[in-house]
Formats: C-alpha cells, structure tokens, sequence
C-alpha cells in the first residue's frame, strides 16, 4: 500500500543509505521493499512509535534488510522468485520432515552428510538440525541457550561443514530448517557479559531489575516453565546486582523486545541464517516475547506484532525462507501465531501442532478417540498458505494442555484423567506397559508432564524385556498407527529420530550432571548405527517400523488428497474407538481418501450404511492405498483390525 508520510520517510532513508550502497542489481529488493514497508513502518511504529529515536532504529532496520540482502547470493535470490512463483510449494504433501540433534545422531555436520542416505532411503526431504551455535558446555538446554549466534558449536563443526551439509542438501533436494532462539540468550553470550559488567545498552537487551518489587508483580501472574529446574521466572546475578528475568532455566536471559535494537539484532541474526541457505526459520518459544505485568507473559498481542514485523522483513529480504513458531499453546491461541485478521499467513507459516500430538497420545491411553474427535473440532480452520508440523514425539515433553471442556464432554474428569494419563504413561497404571518418565512436576499446581521415547511410551520396551511376542506386536501397530495419522492428517509429518527403528529411552542422562534433572534427555539417545542396520534384517523390529513408515511415506507422496489445503472432513461414526476423516484433493473432489483409526486393542466394526448415508464408501470394494489390497464392503460393517488403520480409495 502506498501511505505517503511513510513512504518519504523511506525515501529520506534510502536517500542516506545511497552512499554506501554500491550494488546495482536491486529491482527485486526495491519492489518487496515498496510492497511491505507501510506494513513495517505501521508494525514498528506500534511498537516503537513512542520513542525519541523512532526514526534512527527505523534507518537501522532497513539499513539491515538492504545489506542482509546484498549479502544474499545469486542462487538464494533466484530461488527467492521460484518460490514467489510457486507460492504455496511447501503444502504439497510431498515434504515430509526429521527432526535430529546432530551431535547424538551423527557425532557432528560432516558425519551427518554420510548419514543422509538413511534420511532419503525412508523418504525424509525436510530436515530440521536442532540448534547447531556455539552455546556452553554444561548450561545449553540442548542447544537452546546460545552463546554466539553466528558460531557453529566446535563439537559440531564449523560454518563451512554447514554450507558443505546445505550443498548436499540441495543437490538432493532435501529442505534444510535452522532454529533461531528468538527469546532469550545464553548467560554467557556476549550482550549479557556486557550487560553484567554494567553497560546499561545491555542491561537494556534484558529485563533487569534492581530488587524484587517488579519481579514480585510479573510473579503474581506468570505460571513457571521448569518447576522443578528452575522455579521462578528471575535470577540475581551476584556480579551485576541485580535480578534478571529467566522464564526457562536461570542461564537462558529473557531478551526484551520493547527494545528496538533487540528486534533488529535478530532480524539481522534470522537473516544471517536465511542467507547462509536455510530454507525454514524454527523460531522458539515464540508465544513468551513480549512481557507484560498482570498477563501470563504467553501468547500477547505485541508478541504478534513482533512476529508479523520479523515476517515482512524477512519478506523483503529473504521472502523464499518460511517460518516455524514454535508455540506449545491451546487451539485458539496457537492459530494465532499464522497471523490474526488474515487470509494469508502472515506471520508464521508453518505451526507446531502439539494438540493434535498430545490428543493422540490420549488416543492411545484409553483406546478411544473420543477426546481426540473433540479436540481436533476446536482447531480451528487454518489460514490460506499456512499448514501444520503433526508430530508425535519431539524432544520436548508432552504436555497435556486439553481443553477442560473437552474433557469433560468426553466423560471425565479434568484433573483425574490428567492424573490417569500421566500414570498411564509412567508406569504407574496396571493396564499399561508404557515405559515414560515424569517431566515438569510442579508441587504447587499438581501438573506434570511426560517424557520418553515413543517407542517406550508405546510399550516396546516393556515388551521386549518380556520377550512377549504378542505385546511386541502391539507396540508396533501402535507406533505405524500415529504414523499413519500424521503422514494423512494435512500438513508436514515431522519424523523424530530414532522413532523409525523403534529406540528406546535412554537413561544414561542420568550419569550427566548437567543432563540428570532434565528428564526430556531420556528421548534424546544418541544413535545406534548398528541396531539401525537392523532394519535391512526382514522381520526385525526395526525392519518392521521403517518398512512400513517408508511405504506410507512413498504412498503420501504420490496422493494430492494429502496436500494440506483445508481439505479434510472429519467423520462422526458412532464407535468411540474410531478415527476417521476424509481427504479430498481440492482440484478434483472426488478424488478421496478415506483415513480410518482404529485405537483399540480389538477390532472394531466401522457401520458402512452410516457413512453412505453420508456419501462416502458408495461402492462395493474399494482399495487400501497403503496395503493395495482391495477391500470388499459387501456387509454392512467393515472390520478395522485392532490397532489399524485403512487409507481407502475408490
Ligand atoms: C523450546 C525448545 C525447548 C527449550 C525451550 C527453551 O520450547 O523446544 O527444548 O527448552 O524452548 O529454549
């Protein structure tokens, strides 16, 4: 949109800029630029309108955008306009995601390049490298407490291993996705050195408090991230003299986006990466960047406004790299984070959706899927050119954040079945064999969350410490079925790894001091190559779980029902322990697929009649797409193996 006072003011900035810019070649960027910068100039202007200095930051942000973009290569510039031609290319269904920490899958970035064989042998085309900057040694969080954002950890290599990994990627046309720790840094990282030895620029990155009397008010109503770690959401540090805001661990500094030289920082340090050929920006912990006294500090409007400002600037720059929020929030909220009050996504692209994970796992405790029917009719209807990341384990928790409601409607109480599912998951329930541990206990609210490996939570485990034959086998139905929810629910699969070849926890986090506290580490194993291999070995466990994910990862590929376009129609089917929901290819409608779940232990009889009364299965067979077997539906009902699942077609 054209607005006059914020187009002189660019001109005035260009103006200034002119003299230093050397680089013809800009028509693309000029013509982004002119397109967004009302929109940036309004968002920053939100944010930041009230400040002496509105004008100098507003000269940096677009000083940094332009010299992001002469920085930007040729070959990332003309994939730049591909994308733009081709705008919706990532809702294909062909993508399908990974998920890995380098260092424990591969030791470091070269040996993860002889390991990309793996990754395309089962179909992975989107790889998403946990956090790979330098962070340190013991108080890292994984990764996500960096110390230098510009650094690759040593462990893990150097920036040149990275661009020789991006290389490979792209020759095999393999998406790669970087994190980037927009929240808070590291204690150690430089900006908080300074602000500890007490540069007040610094100190102003942060959110730093003489005594208690602020922190006291934030307290009143912010809920705590690490109960058990890291109670609290401040820390003294003894050598500042003062407290500072830590919402996650007491080392990871909460930075303060009411500072524009905070924002711009990390657009440049987001572009930094989109220039060295990141395809996908994951932004953590996105719902917790703005604080605000009285709030929850999670999911505010100005965390929005920061989010879609992040978005048009890496429009203009870099307008070909997505993002990923990372927001574990309810349904209402979540959606959110794709952009408010639009049609297009205009924030992030692509959302984690951990309803849809925590739901399943739901699922699989009580062998119905009713709460799951009801949960995932609270989702709301996603925005046009957004889609969703459906995982079922990632190298979080899972937290059960259903609605109360919800929980209710499906016939129990809230806080009992909490209680049950924790239990269920922990080993603490007579029915069940899941092998998980207890993560984020928090004494004063009574919540919990779960960790462990899906393989463990799914009783694989416990069954091979049997040596039970049958429990083994329900395991494995049970690890295929979630799978083949996530490859036909709508959005991208995003795989964990380890969970192909079924791994089990493991607990030699318990022998790391800095680890033994953070029980997420007990599905966070390093990779056995050899117990990997096993899966060439026909009929192994691990042969099993791969062959049947790489067979419906090659059969999602080739479905256009299974591209993520609000295509999919959930069905009511009268057996609670059923899910199913039709897929429609939205060029040619009667192009259908037909998803049925069967989450219980028995068979289950799914009634034809109903589901013809509602215009679907109206022929006498029809064809498994993932079996190729053909299904006859000459009775009235169809059996649905126990724990199984059809992807049927006419
Ligand atoms: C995100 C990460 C999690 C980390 C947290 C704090 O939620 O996924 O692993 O602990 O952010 O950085």
């Amino acid at each position: 949109m054209y607005e006059q006072v914020s187009h002189s003011l660019l001109n005035d900035i260009l103006i200034e800029l002119e003299h230093d810019i050397k680089e013809e070649n800009l028509q693309h960027f000029y013509i982004r630029l002119g397109a967004n910068f009302y929109a940036i100039y309004s968002l920053f202007h939100q944010l930041y309108g009230h400040r002496d200095d509105f004008r100098q930051q507003l000269h940096a942000l677009v000083k940094t955008l332009t010299y992001s973009y002469i920085a930007r290569s040729q070959q990332l510039r003309k994939l730049d306009v591909a994308r733009e031609k081709d705008h919706n290319w990532f809702l294909s269904q062909k993508w399908v995601g990974y998920a890995l920490y380098c260092k424990e899958f591969a030791g470091d970035l070269n040996g993860l390049q002889k390991k990309l064989y793996y990754l395309q042998d089962l179909g992975i085309n989107m790889l998403h490298v946990m956090p790979i900057l330098d962070c340190p040694k013991g108080k890292s969080d994984g990764g996500y407490a960096v110390r230098d954002f510009r650094k690759i950890n040593p462990d893990m290599g150097n920036l040149e291993d990275l661009d020789s990994l991006i290389k490979n990627l792209k020759k095999r046309g393999m998406l790669l996705a970087l994190d980037v720790v927009v929240n808070h840094t590291s204690n150690e990282h430089e900006w908080a050195e300074k602000a500890r030895k007490g540069e007040q620029k610094y100190q102003d990155y942060y959110h730093v408090f003489d005594d208690r009397e602020i922190p006291d008010m934030y307290e009143e109503t912010m809920p705590e991230i690490f109960p058990e770690n890291s109670p609290g959401n401040f820390t003294w540090d003894e050598e500042m003299g003062k407290w500072v805001m830590t919402v996650f661990n007491d080392f990871q500094w909460d930075l303060n986006y009411r500072n524009p030289a905070v924002f711009i920082e990390m657009v440049d340090i987001i572009l930094f990466w989109a220039n060295h050929g990141a395809d996908i920006i994951r932004l953590d912990a996105v719902a917790f960047l703005w604080k605000k006294i009285g709030s929850n500090c999670q999911n505010e409007r100005e965390a929005h406004l920061i989010l879609q400002l992040m978005k048009d600037c890496c429009q203009v720059t870099a307008p070909g790299v997505l993002f990923i929020a990372e927001a574990i929030v309810a349904p209402v909220e979540v959606i959110k984070y794709f952009g408010e009050d639009a049609i297009n996504a205009k924030e992030c692209e692509i959302a984690y959706n951990a309803t849809l994970m925590a739901l399943l796992w739901e699922a699989v405790a009580t062998k119905r899927a009713t709460l799951l029917n009801l949960g995932i009719k609270n989702i709301p209807d996603k925005l046009e050119r957004a889609t969703w990341l459906n995982y079922i384990r990632c190298h979080d928790d899972i937290g059960l954040g259903f609605d109360d409601n919800d929980i209710r409607l499906a016939g129990y109480e809230p806080k009992l079945h909490r209680n049950f599912l924790v239990d269920y998951f922990t080993g603490n329930h007579q029915l069940s064999s899941a092998k998980g541990v207890v993560f984020g206990i928090n004494k004063k609210t009574g919540d919990a969350r779960i960790a462990g490996s899906l393989a463990s939570l799914a009783g694989l485990e416990s069954a091979l410490e049997n040596s039970d034959m049958d429990a083994i086998q329900t395991s494995i139905k049970t690890i295929v079925l979630l799978h083949s929810m996530i490859l036909a629910f709508g959005g991208i699969p995003l795989i964990y790894y380890g969970d192909a070849v079924g791994t089990l926890n493991d607990i030699s986090y318990l022998d790391d001091e800095h680890k033994k506290t953070d029980s997420r580490w007990v599905h966070r194993p390093r990779v056995n190559w050899e117990q990997a291999e096993l899966r060439n070995i026909p009929g192994s466990v691990e042969n099993q779980i791969f062959g049947a994910l790489k067979k419906m990862i090659a059969v999602r590929k080739e479905i256009t029902a299974f591209a993520d376009h609000n295509n999919r129609e959930l069905l009511e089917v009268g057996n609670p322990h059923l899910f199913v929901f039709s897929r429609f290819d939205t060029i040619n409608i009667n192009s259908r697929v037909l998803v049925i779940c069967n989450f219980d232990v028995n068979t289950q009889a799914l009634d034809i009649e109903e589901l013809r009364k509602k215009g679907f299965l109206q022929y006498t067979s029809v064809q498994d797409i993932y079996t190729g077997d053909s299904i006859s539906l000459a009775n009235q009902h169809l059996d649905i193996p126990a724990l199984g699942f059809y992807w049927l077609r006419a």
